[in-house]
């Protein structure tokens, strides 16, 4: 993960909320979890992964591919296809190093296999950047502590960002950070939702 992504987001929520259960929709190949577990021995703690990802049946030519088969829409991700090889090699070897305490990744577009109600500690949504998939996401997991998402910015993800606004005009309290280059250009946009009231 960028630097400033994690130093302004990751870090603090994970020193200030500990999170146990971490839920990661679009876990790619785990950069994530390569920050995550280092920190949370750090703290003391070892952390219930969870990762969802359509892996290998994600293609994508283009950077507004993979294309949903579900819902139609471009997805907008700007990697190669994940390996789910290489994702259960590093969650394994994690687990041997007393690094992560459980993972289990799950391969599949979200709308057939993140079905909620679902509670984690904490979420990262970076799966689909349509609007249809973030929803639906977000839906599946919106009772959950804290709920990340990244790539806000409406120039290059506008299915992200007019989703962020739905939620906004809706009374749902979204903290968003934005990072800058020197020539003014955003190098990252990400959003925030902490839940006050956790489910019992
Ligand atoms: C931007 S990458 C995730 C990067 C990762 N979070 C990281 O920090 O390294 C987005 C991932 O979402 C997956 N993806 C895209 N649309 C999806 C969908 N509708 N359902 C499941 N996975 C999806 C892609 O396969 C890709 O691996």
């Amino acid at each position: 993960m960028k630097d400033y992504k994690w130093n302004q987001v990751f870090k603090p929520l994970l020193e200030k909320y500990k999170p146990k259960t971490f839920c990661e929709i679009g876990c790619h190949e785990g950069l994530t979890l390569k920050s995550l577990t280092p920190l949370s021995k750090e703290l003391g703690y070892k952390i219930n992964y969870t990762g969802y990802d359509a892996f290998e049946l994600a293609e994508r030519p283009t950077f507004e591919y993979p294309k949903n088969p579900i819902t139609g829409e471009m997805e907008h991700n700007g990697k190669e296809s994940a390996s789910y090889e290489k994702i259960k090699s590093r969650c394994d070897k994690y687990v041997k190093n007393d690094l992560l305490e459980s993972y289990d990744l799950i391969k599949g577009w979200t709308h057939d296999v993140l079905k909620g109600p679902l509670y984690f500690d904490m979420v990262y949504i970076d799966g689909g950047h349509s609007y249809s998939t973030v929803k639906w996401d977000y839906e599946q997991v919106k009772d959950s502590k804290i709920i990340i998402f990244d790539d806000t910015y409406e120039n290059k993800f506008p299915g992200v960002a007019k989703f962020i606004n739905e939620l906004r005009d809706s009374g749902v309290k979204v903290k968003e950070t934005v990072i800058k280059d020197a020539n003014g250009k955003v190098i990252m946009q990400c959003a925030v939702i902490v839940n006050e009231q956790e489910q019992q």
